[in-house]
């Protein structure tokens, strides 16, 4: 019974949009009007408006942080396996994808799949967030950045915490992630994807 709650707390977690919560704050427009009109931090900064992002940014990352740590601590108080952290992941993960509060329609899932590694590890989500880093001061391209660390995150996962279920975990998000995508790998090929703060 708790794994079920936590795992719907977990998805109702992921579904609030700090997009959206951090535009309401900061009296910007709705983040899906207008730029990718991705419900993101990258999107809410083509606004010009480097606190609203960072808030989202932050945000997003820290509910796929809390469900995690939240599901490792319940699981080592409750004996429970790794299943309970996966589940936790993949629902909080799902809810940003598919929010409830959004009619299903939400992010592309790269500051939330940030904050589920960090809770994995620590140095998991270091050195996935240094990928990023690095691809983005070379190419000033967030969509190109998180692809290549979605590519490279079930390969840290699997060396780093050498857990099966969880490698598969990481797995599933990143594929998740590069499908939410689409649009950007079409405009990434086509030479047309914008960079990081530019609106076109
Ligand atoms: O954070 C999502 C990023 O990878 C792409 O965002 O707005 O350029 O589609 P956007």
């Amino acid at each position: 019974m708790i794994t079920v709650i936590l795992i719907f707390s977990a998805y109702l977690l992921g579904s609030i949009s700090f997009a959206v919560v951090a535009s309401w704050l900061f009296k910007l427009p709705d983040p899906r009007s207008y730029g990718s009109g991705n419900p993101g931090a990258t999107n809410v900064l083509r606004t010009g408006k480097k606190v609203a992002a960072a808030v989202t940014l932050l945000g997003d990352a820290g509910k796929g942080w809390v469900a995690v740590v939240v599901a490792k601590y319940l699981g080592n108080v409750l004996g429970l396996g790794d299943e309970v952290i996966a589940s936790a992941a993949l629902a909080v993960f799902l809810g940003h994808l598919f929010p409830i509060f959004l009619a299903f329609k939400g992010g592309k899932g790269v500051a939330t799949s940030a904050g589920i590694l960090l809770g994995l590890n620590l140095w998991l989500g270091i050195l996935a967030i240094l990928t990023w880093i690095i691809v983005a001061l070379v190419s000033r391209i967030s969509s190109l950045s998180a692809l290549l660390s979605a590519l490279l995150a079930p390969l840290y996962t699997y060396f780093l915490l050498q857990k099966e279920m969880l490698t598969i975990t990481v797995l599933i998000i990143s594929i998740l992630l590069i499908l939410k995508h689409q649009s950007n790998i079409a405009n990434l090929i086509a030479g047309k994807e914008t960079r990081i703060g530019k609106s076109s």
